[in-house]
């Protein structure tokens, strides 16, 4: 019987934006990945910085991991992604959801956008179909569909360890908000119980955190203690509560401060925008529309 291999997975944590960045891999010397890079970003002044991704780069480099794929559960409206700093310094793959596609379509509209731009993931090097199976060397990877907070929404499954994305957070948070263009709570709960059919022990890793009151960041769990005691979505809920409770919350919560710039980005694989005549590249602010 073939084992489950347990890879290592260390994170790091953005505070200013509450999301991880995760480099999984088999220890010195390895390949490796990388699941959602954070690229700084400064609202007030429009200005990136490569703070966060240096560190992971610090860290790639001090172990001599072999960078094999940087993995994007989806596009982020919370940070931007490092994905191109990361393959301009390491190498690697791009991978995304096949689903990128319908989101840049949606979010084409929205910014109105270049007509250049593509909506058929191309700035992306690959796009993961559900199920697709992947190597990080001699790790194994699957790809989960987990579709809901956004229609493009994947997770990564390498050995014991699930990237979840934004579907379920820490069992004291619960789970991700489906209020943005094409989310769907109802499909968000199918994808929750697809990845909580998974072996009790599986380790689950969060894309964020935003912990309650008196309790430090956390980004890991299992299965089994999000069934036990997820407060949205643990076991013996059902799907009309879950939606009910869903829309509920979602209507009460404001946008992230970052999903404008966050958007344009992300769904660009983490290329800024073409620049214009002057050289400089521009971010848009859709006016009264999301
Ligand atoms: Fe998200």
């Amino acid at each position: 019987m073939a084992t489950t291999q347990t890879p290592i997975v260390v994170p790091f944590f953005d505070q200013a934006t509450w999301t991880v960045t995760y480099v999984v891999h088999q220890g010195q010397g390895k390949a490796c990945a990388i699941v959602d890079p954070v690229l700084d970003y400064d609202p007030k002044s429009g200005r990136t910085a490569t703070r966060s991704a240096d560190q992971v780069i610090e860290y790639v480099t001090s172990m001599d991991l072999k960078l094999a794929w940087i993995l994007e559960t989806h596009a982020h409206a919370d940070h931007l992604t490092a994905a191109q700093y990361l393959r301009s310094q390491l190498g690697g793959k791009v991978g995304i959801g096949e689903h990128i596609c319908t989101v840049q379509a949606v979010f084409k509209d929205i910014f109105n956008l270049e007509p250049q731009f593509q909506t058929d993931g191309s700035q992306f090097d690959h796009l993961f179909v559900d199920a697709e199976r992947f190597a990080i060397g001699a790790l194994e990877g699957e790809v989960m569909y987990l579709p809901g907070h956004t229609p493009a929404c994947v997770g990564y499954k390498i050995g014991d360890a699930v990237f979840v994305g934004d579907t379920i957070a820490m069992p004291d948070v619960g789970t991700a908000r489906c209020d943005f263009p094409g989310g769907n709570a109802s499909v968000l709960y199918q994808s929750i119980r697809k990845l909580l059919s998974l072996p009790p022990e599986t380790r689950l890793f969060m894309c964020h955190d935003y912990p309650p009151e008196g309790r430090e960041p956390n980004f890991e769990t299992t299965v089994a203690a999000e069934r036990a005691g997820n407060i949205h979505v643990h076991d013996g809920i059902d799907e009309a509560d879950y939606v009910q409770m869903r829309q509920t919350r979602d209507r009460k919560l404001e946008m992230p401060v970052l999903i404008l710039p966050s958007v344009q980005v992300n769904i660009r694989a983490g290329h800024l925008p073409p620049a214009e005549a002057n050289g400089v590249s521009y971010l848009k602010v859709p006016l009264n529309l999301l």
